[in-house]
């Protein structure tokens, strides 16, 4: 069992949540106090283009010295970090065990029939597991989740949080991630996000996560190749800028008085499509027909206006999703910037929070 079995362990200390995506890496410090959270800490270091791609670290180097640049910038103490592989490579499955095995007999038994659903030797693999509880209809069984994840994957990881002296205390999956993140906003919903079917549209530069959540738990989660990096592309050829350069502009403005209508709109609209879309590939593939809500994460939510949009377009209620609404700042923290960055840090928060397991 490797790091990936630090997936359902508990962290028992602070973690500094790291979440290094396409095209930044996001690292976030929370503290609680009297069960009250305050953003202490937060970073967000640029990524060279093409250093992450499709959810695995292609360039570790560069993004190695990216995360440490974001570590000491953050100024965080912690020695421990928790980091998240995404959904998208790791393997789960909830599998029925003898209720009365120890726990040696457990993992080799489980692990002899994790066998069965990993398409490769369990020698490259990280796996977890974690016992779930008596099946409902069979006293002597166990039902027990079990998670999988290459350890080329988990490894690069692991490797790129090192270089400013952090050990990873967790590694998590980007959809659980998210699953905590969304908790601190479905708190703020009538009835607590119970009996709700809320859609998280994770819209960041390269890919778009849908996370179907009912009754506060991920239901149904899935990739689609839609992102923010199409609309730096459109800035780069029409204006003739940098990647880095459109990425700045985006952002803080400045482009010609066309951008919106030429340029900007037009993604709106296309956004607006692969939600759509999203939100058709769940319908088609489970037993539900609507949501109640979508919520807009990831820097995409940022675009003003586009959460108006959606919802004209989708005919459902959408919000721009904001994991800090409720929580206290330290004096350090800018209170635009991180309102501004609040849809895209859905994942280092969900990770931050992996400080206060119970
Ligand atoms: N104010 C803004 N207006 C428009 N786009 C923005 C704004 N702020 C950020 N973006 C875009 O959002 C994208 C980054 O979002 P995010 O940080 O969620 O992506 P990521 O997590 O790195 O990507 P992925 O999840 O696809 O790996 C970039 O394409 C960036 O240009
Ligand atoms: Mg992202």
């Amino acid at each position: 069992m490797g790091a990936l079995g630090k997936i359902f362990s508990r962290s028992h200390q602070a973690v500094i949540g790291i979440d290094v995506s396409s095209s930044a890496c996001k690292v976030l410090e929370l503290s609680q106090q009297d069960g009250h959270l305050r953003v202490e800490r937060y970073a967000v270091e640029p990524l060279p283009q093409n250093s992450v791609v499709e959810h695995a670290i292609t360039e570790v180097e560069q993004v190695a010295q990216a995360v440490e640049r974001a570590v000491k910038r953050s100024g965080t103490r912690c020695k421990y970090a928790a980091v998240a592989v995404a959904g998208a490579h790791v393997i789960t499955k909830t599998i029925r065990m003898p209720a009365n095995l120890n726990d040696a007999d457990l993992q080799t038994q489980i692990e002899m029939e994790a066998d069965h659903y990993i398409p490769y030797p369990l020698d490259e693999v990280n796996m977890d597991y974690q016992v779930l509880g008596p099946a409902e209809d069979n006293p002597e069984e166990i039902e027990v989740l079990m998670a999988a994840c290459r350890k080329e994957i988990v490894d690069d990881y692991v490797a790129v949080i090192q270089g400013p002296g952090l050990s990873p205390a967790i590694v998590d999956i980007e959809t659980y991630a998210m699953e905590n993140a969304y908790a601190l906003i479905a708190e703020h919903m009538p009835g607590g996000g119970m009996e709700k079917t809320v859609a998280v549209l994770d819209v960041g530069a390269t890919t778009t996560n849908i996370n179907v959540i009912h009754n506060n738990r991920s239901v149904y989660s899935r990739d689609h190749t839609f992102g923010g990096r199409q609309l730096t592309e459109e800035i780069q050829r029409r204006y003739g800028l940098s990647y880095e350069e459109a990425g700045l502009a985006k952002k803080q403005g400045g482009l010609p008085d066309n951008y919106q209508t030429d340029v900007l709109r037009p993604f709106m609209e296309a956004m607006c499509q692969e939600a759509m879309r999203a939100l058709q590939f769940f319908y088609s593939s489970s037993p539900f027909n609507s949501v109640d809500q979508v919520l807009l994460a990831g820097g995409c939510a940022q675009i003003p206006g586009i959460d108006e949009m959606v919802a004209a377009r989708l005919g459902v209620p959408a919000m721009v999703a904001n994991p800090f609404a409720s929580m206290s700042l330290a004096s350090r923290i800018k209170p635009q910037m991180l309102a501004n960055d609040a849809p895209s840090l859905m994942i280092s928060c969900g990770l931050a929070m992996r400080s206060f397991d119970q």
